[in-house]
């Protein structure tokens, strides 16, 4: 399924990265910081000031997790690539992101399924520096640990359109805070740029109802006005929500199926990749 696993971490918690695996960290970075101006939100951005992530190499947990606890009592948590369901939503109910160590190859570049620890480190960590996003992020990992298998895939959506896809109106403008997005050149530029794309006022009933899939550009963006619309969201009465959904029904898909359609769409909800679903990063 995957041709990475995580590697190894010492007693203190410290990988060794060879000079390859730390020249892709430098590039994707140097890469990346370049293309977020003016399109990041600024919670993203002050976040990224508040870890100042190493930009030569690939950063050490430990010093992550030093800035993470100050700012909001985070951590990263090194996991193996492959993580149950369970386990995820467990470490997120302890303000434990769960991050693999491996870094992606020189051929995966500019494409990549599985999130690697530049995903996870400039994708993510940067907004768990926010004490509103960070909250909600925890509230989510505490609901998904009593949900039943059926609700952890209405939440996963969730975790999809928000934490992963999300776009932020800020001054008038529309900004990216999902970390699938900013960890990706190619959907920096689509998310806010491209006609193609559909970009909708976020909407909790609507996002639960709406099927993705993980290895294209995402053909819809939900866009909140701010974290506290979705640290409000995130109580008991999701739950009704998701009913309401099952209910419902889905939307039709913005995308086409790939074949056999029935065995495609979205993730099982036994198994992922450190995030609720595989990702995509088509940089
Ligand atoms: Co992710």
């Amino acid at each position: 399924m995957t041709q990475y696993t995580a590697k190894a971490t010492d007693g203190a918690g410290w990988v060794r990265y060879d000079d390859i695996e730390d020249d892709t960290w430098a590039f994707l970075y140097a890469r990346q910081m370049e293309l977020i101006k003016g399109r990041a939100c600024q919670e993203y951005e002050q976040g990224l000031r508040v870890l100042g992530l190493n930009d030569k190499q690939v950063p050490q947990l430990p010093d992550v997790n030093r800035a993470l606890m100050n700012a909001t009592g985070w951590q990263v948590e090194a996991v193996p690539a492959l993580i149950p369901f369970q386990q995820f939503f467990e470490l997120l109910a302890e303000r434990k992101f769960p991050a693999a160590t491996f870094i992606r190859t020189p051929l995966e570049i500019d494409y990549l399924q599985e999130p690697d620890i530049f995903h996870e480190l400039f994708g993510h960590c940067p907004l768990l520096t926010d004490p509103v996003f960070a909250d909600f992020v925890h509230n989510y990992g505490k609901l998904g640990v009593a949900a039943s298998p059926v609700q952890r895939r209405y939440l996963a959506r969730i975790f999809w359109f928000t934490v992963e896809f999300g776009l932020i109106k800020e001054n008038n403008q529309t900004r990216i805070y999902g970390a699938g997005i900013l960890s990706s050149p190619s959907e920096t530029r689509y998310a806010l740029e491209d006609e193609r794309a559909s970009r909708v006022e976020f909407n909790l009933a609507r996002a639960l109802r709406t099927p993705y899939r993980i290895d294209i550009l995402q053909p819809q963006y939900f866009v909140i006005d701010s974290f506290n619309e979705l640290f409000d969201i995130m109580n008991e009465s999701i739950m009704d929500k998701i009913d309401e959904a099952i209910a419902l029904g889905d939307y039709a898909p913005l995308f086409q199926a790939k074949k056999p359609p029935q065995q495609e769409v979205e993730l099982s909800p036994e198994k992922l990749i450190t995030s609720p679903t595989f990702e995509r990063h088509d940089c």
